[in-house]
C-alpha cells in the first residue's frame, strides 16, 4: 500500500509530496514515517544538498489525521510511547540540511507549526494556515508555544494559538512565516530552484552559517519535550474526545 507520500530525487534535492488529497493530506502514522524516512534519506545522503516538502494542488494539509487523534485518545492506557507523528515533530526540529516548502490551501496545525523549522517557505496566494489546537482540546506542537511569540510577538501569537484564528499568505508573509507568495502553477518550481539554489552552495559554509541562524536548540528542544508530555495528557482528555468525535462524526457533504 503507498504510505500517501511520493519521494523522489529533482537532482541535488529530495522532493516529498503528500499524496492523500480526497483526504485533505491528512497526516497519519504511515506518512509520517515516510517522511521521517525522507529527512533521514536527506540528512545521510552527501549529494543530496535540501529537501523540499509540499502537498497537492489545492492543499497542503489538513494536519493530523483526526481519526488517529480519535483512536489513540481512546487508548486505556495512558502510555508514554512517542507516536509517528511526535518522532516526525523530533526529526523536523533536529533536520540539518536546509529545507523549504511550497504551500497552496490550507496548511492546519503541524501544516503551519512546520513552517517554523523551514529555511524558505513559499506560498501560494490560496494558502490558509491555522493552528487550531486550542478549539480540538489539544495544546500546540513542534515547539510552537516557543517559535509562535519569537516570530510573531505575543499579541498576534495570541491571535493564531488562543483564539485560533486562521491567517491568509500574505498575512504570513508580514508575519515573516513565508518568503514570497507565488502563483500556483510556478510555486512548486520556484521552491525547487532555491532549494537546489542552496545545494549549490559550499555545504560546509551553509550548514554552518544555517546552525548559527538556529543559535542554541535546547530550549526549544526542552520546550517540544514540555509541549508533548501536555499534548499526550491533552489528547485523552474529554474536551479533546468531544472535538475529535464531533469533527469525525459530522455529516458529509
Ligand atoms: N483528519 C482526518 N480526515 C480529515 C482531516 C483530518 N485532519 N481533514 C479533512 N479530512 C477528511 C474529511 O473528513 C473529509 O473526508 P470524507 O470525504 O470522507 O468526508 C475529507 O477529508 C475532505 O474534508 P472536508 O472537510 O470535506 O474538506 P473542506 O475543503 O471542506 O475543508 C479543511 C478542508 C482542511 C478546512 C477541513 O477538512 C478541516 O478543518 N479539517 C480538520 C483540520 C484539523 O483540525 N486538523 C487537526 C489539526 S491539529
Amino acid at each position: 500500500m503507498s504510505a500517501l507520500v511520493d519521494v523522489g530525487r529533482e537532482g541535488a534535492v529530495l522532493l516529498a509530496r503528500l499524496t492523500r488529497p480526497e483526504k485533505k493530506n491528512a497526516l497519519t502514522s504511515a506518512m509520517y514515517e515516510r517522511l521521517i524516512a525522507a529527512f533521514q534519506e536527506a540528512s545521510l545522503d552527501p549529494s543530496l544538498g535540501a529537501l523540499v516538502l509540499t502537498g497537492s494542488p489545492g492543499v497542503f494539509t489538513a494536519g493530523n489525521d483526526i481519526g488517529d487523534f480519535l483512536a489513540a485518545a481512546m487508548q486505556a492506557s495512558a502510555s508514554n510511547v512517542e507516536t509517528a507523528g511526535g518522532r516526525f515533530i523530533r526529526t523536523l526540529a533536529t533536520f540539518d540540511k536546509p529545507l523549504v516548502a511550497a504551500i497552496e490551501g490550507p496548511a492546519v496545525g503541524i501544516g503551519t507549526t512546520l513552517c517554523f523549522h523551514c529555511d524558505l517557505v513559499y506560498a501560494a496566494p490560496s494558502a490558509l494556515f491555522s493552528m487550531p489546537f486550542v478549539n480540538l482540546g489539544i495544546v500546540p506542537e513542534a515547539g510552537s508555544s516557543l517559535l509562535a511569540p519569537l516570530r510573531f510577538g505575543a499579541a498576534r501569537a495570541a491571535q493564531y494559538l488562543l483564539l485560533a484564528e486562521p491567517f491568509g499568505a500574505e498575512t504570513a508573509r508580514e508575519l515573516g512565516l513565508v518568503n514570497a507568495i507565488i502563483e500556483p502553477e510556478a510555486l512548486l518550481a520556484h521552491a525547487l530552484a532555491k532549494a537546489q539554489a542552496l545545494a549549490a552552495k559550499p555545504r560546509e559554509a551553509l550548514l554552518a552559517t544555517r546552525r548559527l541562524l538556529r543559535g542554541d536548540q535546547s530550549a526549544l528542544l526542552q520546550r517540544m519535550d514540555e509541549e508533548m508530555r501536555l499534548f499526550y495528557e491533552r489528547l485523552r482528555s474529554p474536551e479533546a474526545r468531544a472535538a475529535f468525535l464531533a469533527f469525525t462524526q459530522k455529516p458529509k457533504g
